[in-house]
């Protein structure tokens, strides 16, 4: 089939890749002609494992390529993918639907008759409702639930699949595109407009509250002194909890999570159905944020002013380059503003966070991050960081003292060679001193 997929950003491209290995003609639109120029020339401008290959592949194959030109690409589809942004409004943490609004009508000044435009932006409820009235284009509406380092992955082999469509026709085609996605037995739900939309926005609302319940439960268990991760691994076992999203930690980030529960929340206030404990589990996020910072304090002997902090990771998560939201870069730039020297070292991240916080320090490797370092901070869990040899890295630093935000190391390790470890609703180690 012939496919446009406008916007792409992470979603789009990652999309339109995906669409042209499932066998489509695929025409991806963006408005920037940076990104058209860059992704035309088999080149993806951000870190996804796996899209490089599939770009590159597709580009080459001729089933992939690349426009600004919305003309272009509505003689082009018989089916047009929007994967535009819908970034928070800053004056009320409402989805700001500027870039939908203006992909839809765009779709529909130039569609070919018959076509279906079908939406995988992440949305307020009601948005597809409205759009299909104002326009006089067939609209469906597909959510996608992709994380970022899995997003290949998560697009061509997903958990299931849902379409809100209102008519047999645009189910029909729809599951004609993912056809081989569907023969592999990846179930699918079908949906009503509004039930289509919430499927997206509940997940993410139910994924963020059960990283704050368990952020909840590590500050019950810093305040009784009990062991979070040991709750956490006990509380997985129960099948109806199970294991994941249970990890405590400085909390979550991204480009995802933290706008959409906001957005959420926001849209609820407006249909009279207020969330608010959605604005509680925010509130349980930010504040892990605030504990690293009194943390890193507390070890500094009440205050960083002066003090050399290194700051081990930048990307909101590991296998990202993505800082947006990062927590750690935002515990970075507190310790900064509280006078600390703060050093920041990420395998991936590095050009991002430099150009967003030009004025936090950088070292390319981890052993110069950590030479001279009067406390370290571990905020965003990259497999190499578990690796560090407390011995080696306590004859790098300057005092051996460190926080981990991320409650993967082994507490007892890094005792044992001399550092002061604190994390996140875990004792400190015994026989060391507090
Ligand atoms: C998320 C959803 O998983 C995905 O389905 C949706 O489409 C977009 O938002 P993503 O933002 O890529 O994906 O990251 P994810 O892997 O879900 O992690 C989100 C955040 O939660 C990260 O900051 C991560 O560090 C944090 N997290 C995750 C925890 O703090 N604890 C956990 O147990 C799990």
């Amino acid at each position: 089939m012939r496919l446009t997929v406008i916007g792409t950003g992470y979603l789009g491209a990652t999309h339109a890749a995906c669409m042209a290995e499932l066998g489509h003609d695929v025409l991806g639109v963006d408005v920037d002609p940076e990104k058209v120029a860059a992704l035309s020339a088999g080149r993806v401008p951000f870190h996804e494992p796996g899209l490089p290959e599939l770009v590159a592949k597709h580009t080459a194959s001729g089933r992939l390529r690349f426009t600004t030109s919305f003309a272009e690409a509505g003689a082009f589809g018989e089916v047009h993918f929007v994967c535009v942004g819908t970034p928070q409004r800053a004056d009320s943490g409402a989805a700001d639907l500027r870039h939908v609004d203006a992909a839809f009508a765009a779709l529909a000044a130039h569609a070919a008759p018959g076509a279906l435009v079908v939406g995988k932006s992440t949305v307020p409820v009601g948005t597809a409702q409205r759009l299909a009235r104002n326009h006089a284009t067939e609209v469906a509406w597909n959510p996608e639930f992709l994380r970022e380092g899995f997003a290949v992955e998560d697009t061509l082999r997903p958990d299931r699949l849902v379409f809100g469509v209102e008519s047999a026709r645009a189910e029909t085609v729809l599951r004609a595109v993912y056809a081989p996605v569907l023969a592999a037995g990846t179930p699918l739900v079908t949906a009503d407009f509004p039930t289509a939309e919430l499927v997206k926005t509940a997940a993410n609302a139910f994924l963020a509250t059960k990283i704050s319940f368990i952020n909840a439960m590590a500050e019950v268990c810093e305040a009784a002194g009990g062991d979070v991760r040991t709750l956490a691994e006990a509380l997985g076992h129960d099948d109806r909890i199970g294991p994941k999203f249970l990890r405590a930690g400085i909390g979550f980030g991204g480009g995802c999570l933290p706008k959409d529960i906001r957005a959420f929340a926001h849209r609820a206030d407006e249909l009279g159905v207020p969330l608010t404990f959605l604005r509680e589990v925010d509130a349980i996020n930010m504040r892990r944020r605030d504990r690293v910072v009194e943390l890193a304090r507390e070890l500094c002997g009440s205050d960083v002013r002066g003090a050399r902090v290194t700051v081990l990771g930048a990307a909101f998560k590991p296998g990202s380059d993505d800082i947006r939201d990062s927590p750690a870069l935002a515990v970075a730039a507190r310790l900064r503003l509280e006078g600390a020297d703060v050093t920041v070292h990420d395998p991936e991240a590095m050009d991002n966070a430099r150009k967003a916080f030009p004025s936090l320090g950088y070292a390319l490797g981890l052993e110069d991050a950590l030479r001279g370092a009067d406390l370290v901070l571990h905020l965003t869990e990259w497999p190499q960081f578990r690796e560090i040899d407390p011995e080696r890295a306590a004859a790098l630093v300057a005092r051996p003292r460190i926080v981990d935000g991320r409650g993967v190391l082994d507490p007892d390790r890094w005792a044992a060679a001399g550092w002061r470890f604190r994390a996140l609703g875990t004792p400190a180690p015994a026989g060391e001193g507090h």
